[in-house]
């Protein structure tokens, strides 16, 4: 799960993550979504945007994960695309960035098919401390269509 992300983190800083999404229910600004299947009621994955500084403009960042067993069912494309529908009528920012690793082919095949237009390929740093070859893939929330 980790593997474009900078490896495993530890349980506290695991617990410290999970809060840090739980709080965004009550943020102006940044949402995290649990994804959940359907039929049990399972949490499967997570998807959620964020507001962020960039290139000297205010903008989304989002990001997305899905449970391994769960994987290649086109979950984490639909799950991505509710959560841009949500961003969209949050109507606060204009685009919405997103940064997978160069290597991370799900990732970047998502960004392609949901429109995001690739920028550039950049050196970035996740987590502290470690860096890793990134795209810049960019959505205009306000683009038509
Ligand atoms: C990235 C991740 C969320 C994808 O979840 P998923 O539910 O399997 O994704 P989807 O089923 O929606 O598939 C996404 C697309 O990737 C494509 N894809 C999957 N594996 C691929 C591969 N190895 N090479 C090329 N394309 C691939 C799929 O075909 C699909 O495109 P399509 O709908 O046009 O066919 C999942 O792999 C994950 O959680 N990874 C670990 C966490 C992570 O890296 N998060 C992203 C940080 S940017």
């Amino acid at each position: 799960m980790t593997r474009h992300l900078g490896g495993p983190e530890s349980p506290e800083k695991l617990a410290e993550r999970q809060q840090r999404y739980e709080r965004t229910a009550d943020s102006d600004t940044d949402r995290v979504f649990k994804v959940v299947d359907d039929a049990t009621g399972e949490g499967i994955g997570w998807v959620g945007y964020w507001e962020r500084r960039w290139r000297d403009q205010q903008v989304y960042e989002i990001g997305w994960a899905v449970l391994p067993a769960f994987q290649g069912r086109g979950i984490a494309g639909q799950a991505t695309a509710q959560a841009l529908a949500d961003a969209r009528s949050a109507g606060k920012h204009r685009f919405v960035h997103a940064f997978p690793s160069v290597d991370n082919a799900p990732s970047n095949a998502i960004c392609q098919k949901l429109g995001f237009t690739l920028l550039e390929a950049l050196e970035f740093e996740y987590p502290k401390g470690h860096f890793m070859l990134c795209n810049d893939w960019r959505l205009d929330l306000r683009a038509a269509g």
